[in-house]
């Protein structure tokens, strides 16, 4: 595979207008406040690079899945373009749309050495689908293009893969320090021992799932994913999350897991509850056995004790995906055990996913780990092999 361009190759920035898609997707609680920002200080490396350079910067992103509805006063980018902007200590004006008459007018306002962030690109209905005439809007003010954003990098579309159509396009610093640091971990063997998967996303992570599945000696699953899983296998899952548009994926990962000797190991026990009020009832089930109208929302005692002895143990680990809901108190216990098992893990730990990441850093954990990286599907897909749609049009 071909090397990646980088900024370098963009030549002189001074005067230069430059659209840069970053991954700026971070938590963010009910009153607006940015409860991890670690992505945010990451993109702010490039775009810093590129203000210092003189050039004309028009940043795009992501926040949640408002699923192209042109406005959802929660997915708005406003309280990231503050952060960022301490970040990169200087301003970055926040555009009030992605390709309307506000975000022509910010760019149109640009100095050389000015950033904007423009609105939520997912506001845009044309953005899931890569549809070309967006792309083609998003990349309009640019002369150059660099995506930036590795969490996003398995994604096909308009501003990750579209806009590279359209314009000159480069990798930035993150995505070339993540390709860098992720192709010389798979190489050196880690995706060989354990890989640890939770969380929701489960059509996202089953493909790199069923590769891994080939090369890995045990894959530990948790959360929403397990569900697939154990719904696959007839569990009763009561009211739980069950992606079932992913079951055939799951099966597909069980066949290739059983081919190539791959231990998988499913949950035995959850932590379920009645609802999400105060006096609701939580209680530990037999994971194949969850109750009518109850909702599994974390990994029981005994699969939590399992998993982390297995991890503690691993010369390798690869983990994305919290078994559990951890930002609700009584659903952490799963996350929290998982944590320290990979904190005391001896070997490398190769740690990704927003909500992972957050949880690891959150317990003041991060440096006990090897490597802790921006992206989730996209770092699952790079350690299993698969080429990122969005470096497709970056390589040399
Ligand atoms: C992530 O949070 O993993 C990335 O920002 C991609 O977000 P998405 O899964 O909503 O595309």
């Amino acid at each position: 595979m071909s090397a990646l361009r980088g900024l370098a190759e963009l030549g002189g920035l001074e005067n230069l207008p430059v659209v840069v898609r970053a991954d700026l997707n971070v938590p963010i609680d009910e009153d607006g406040r940015i409860i991890d920002d670690a992505r945010i200080v990451a993109a702010a490396t490039t775009i810093r690079a590129l203000m210092e350079g003189g050039a004309f910067t028009i940043v795009l992103a992501h926040l949640g899945r408002p699923g192209g509805r042109r406005v959802v006063p929660a997915g708005s980018l406003l309280p990231v373009a503050d952060r960022l902007s301490s970040a990169v200590s200087s301003l970055v004006a926040h555009a009030g749309d992605t390709v309307g008459p506000l975000a022509r007018a910010a760019v149109l306002n640009l100095r050389p050495g000015d950033a904007v962030l423009l609105e939520n690109v997912r506001f845009e209905p044309g953005e899931a689908d890569d549809d070309d005439a967006l792309a083609a809007q998003l990349a309009g003010p640019g002369r150059a293009f660099v995506f930036d954003a590795f969490g996003a990098a398995h994604r096909r579309q308009a501003s990750t893969t579209g806009i590279a159509r359209h314009l000159p396009s480069v990798a930035g610093l993150v995505v070339a320090q993540e390709v860098a640091a992720l192709e010389e971990l798979r190489i050196g063997g880690v995706t060989s021992g354990v890989v640890v998967a939770g969380g929701a996303k489960a059509a996202d992570k089953l493909p790199a799932l069923e590769r891994l599945a080939g090369i890995a000696e045990a894959i530990l699953v948790g959360g929403a994913l397990a569900n697939v899983f154990l719904a696959a296998e007839g569990g009763a899952l009561g009211a739980s999350i069950v992606d079932r548009g992913a079951i055939d994926a799951a099966r597909a990962v069980v066949a290739a897991a059983a081919a190539s000797g791959c231990e998988l190991v499913l949950p035995t026990d959850l932590v379920s509850t009645d609802g999400l009020t105060t006096d609701a009832r939580i209680g530990v089930e037999a994971a194949d056995a969850i109750g009518d109208r109850r909702v599994a929302l974390d990994i029981g005692p005994e699969t939590a004790a399992r998993y982390a002895e297995r991890i503690r143990g691993a010369a390798h680990v690869v983990w994305d995906g919290p078994p559990g809901a951890f930002e609700m108190e009584p659903f952490r216990s799963g996350t929290d055990a998982l944590i320290a098992a990979v904190a005391d893990c001896p070997g490398t730990v190769v740690v990704g996913g927003g909500d992972t990441a957050s949880a690891l850093r959150g317990a003041g954990r991060a440096d006990a780990v090897t490597y802790v990286s921006t992206g989730g599907a996209a770092m699952l897909d790079l350690l299993a092999g698969r080429e990122l749609p969005a470096l497709e049009g970056l390589r040399a």
